[in-house]
């Protein structure tokens, strides 16, 4: 049985107006990036897996579980979702409670919400700032809060939508990592960006929305061998790929650091 089954969806918000058109795919652990254009339909498709919204036709599986049969609190213990916006996530004033609310709500007691509230900030390097208001942080910081809101539950699967979205250098070194650590425990990671580069370096399976269609669904470095197609989607590689085709390297490279070995033992006297 997949973690998620995605059987032949389509929804639309308004009669008439299909937001998602027959999609279909399967997941289960490892790291997945979704992306497309503005108004692809993104969000809408994690809205649905979430059970937030249900299908209008075809089907979502999650655990072998139809998201019509159940709802999103049901869900809550399988599956986290990050909020693009952490303002539209976090809602108590005190960081501590925000990142126990999840655990309690899904049944724990509070040493145990605690504990695990205490291990996520740890995480994502907030613990000093608990007692603190979470609208006292910085935006970059309130992500961290809200993404560590999720991982105190420990769900099989997370769902980030945008998390390196206002985040600097240190902020997406930690996100990185989060995601790195999380599949190396087995998660399944699904993650909705525009950028480029944190889905070359991080992920390993894309899925390509264009128009509410899955244009292309694969491993990374095959989806990002794909430029033209993904041009009609509106989209490029990241920047390193574009720069090694470009200077006429035929192999397409993922991540900065990985052309840099491949160039260093490519030197005569390596
Ligand atoms: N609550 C809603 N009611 C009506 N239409 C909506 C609603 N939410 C989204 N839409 C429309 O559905 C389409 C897909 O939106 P969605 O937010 O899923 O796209 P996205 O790929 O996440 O875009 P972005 O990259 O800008 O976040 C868009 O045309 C959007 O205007
Ligand atoms: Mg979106």
């Amino acid at each position: 049985m997949n973690l998620i089954e995605v059987d032949n969806v389509s929804f639309a918000y308004t009669e008439g107006i299909p937001v998602l058109k027959n999609v279909t795919f399967s997941l289960n652990s490892g790291s997945v990036a979704i992306i497309g254009q503005n108004g692809s339909g993104k969000t809408t498709l994690v809205k649905l897996l979430k059970a937030l919204l249900k299908p209008n036709t075809g089907d979502i599986f999650i655990k072998g579980v139809n998201t019509k049969e159940t709802t999103a609190a049901k869900l809550a213990k399988t599956v986290g979702l990050v909020f693009q916006n952490p303002n539209d996530q976090i809602f108590k004033n005190k960081v501590l409670d925000e990142v126990m609310f999840g655990p309690l709500n899904i049944g724990q007691s509070v040493e145990e919400a605690r504990e695990n509230a205490i291990r996520a900030l740890e995480t994502v390097s907030l613990v000093d700032k608990k007692e603190e208001n979470p609208y006292d942080l910085s935006l970059s910081e309130r992500k961290l809060v809200s993404i560590a809101s999720i991982l105190s539950m420990n769900t099989d699967i997370v769902i980030f939508d945008e998390p390196t979205i206002a985040q600097d250098w240190w902020g997406k070194t930690k996100i990185k990592n989060i995601v790195r650590d999380l599949v190396d425990c087995g998660k399944l990671i699904i993650t909705i960006t525009h950028d480029m580069d944190f889905v070359g370096e991080c992920f390993q399976r894309v899925i390509v929305l264009s128009r509410g269609e899955l244009l292309l669904d694969g491993p990374t470095r095959e989806v990002f061998s794909k430029e033209d197609v993904l041009r009609t989607a509106y989209l490029e590689p990241p920047y390193v790929t574009q720069l090694c085709r470009a200077i006429g390297y035929g192999g397409v490279f993922l991540s900065a650091e990985e052309f840099v070995k491949y160039y260093e033992s490519s030197l005569p006297n390596s």
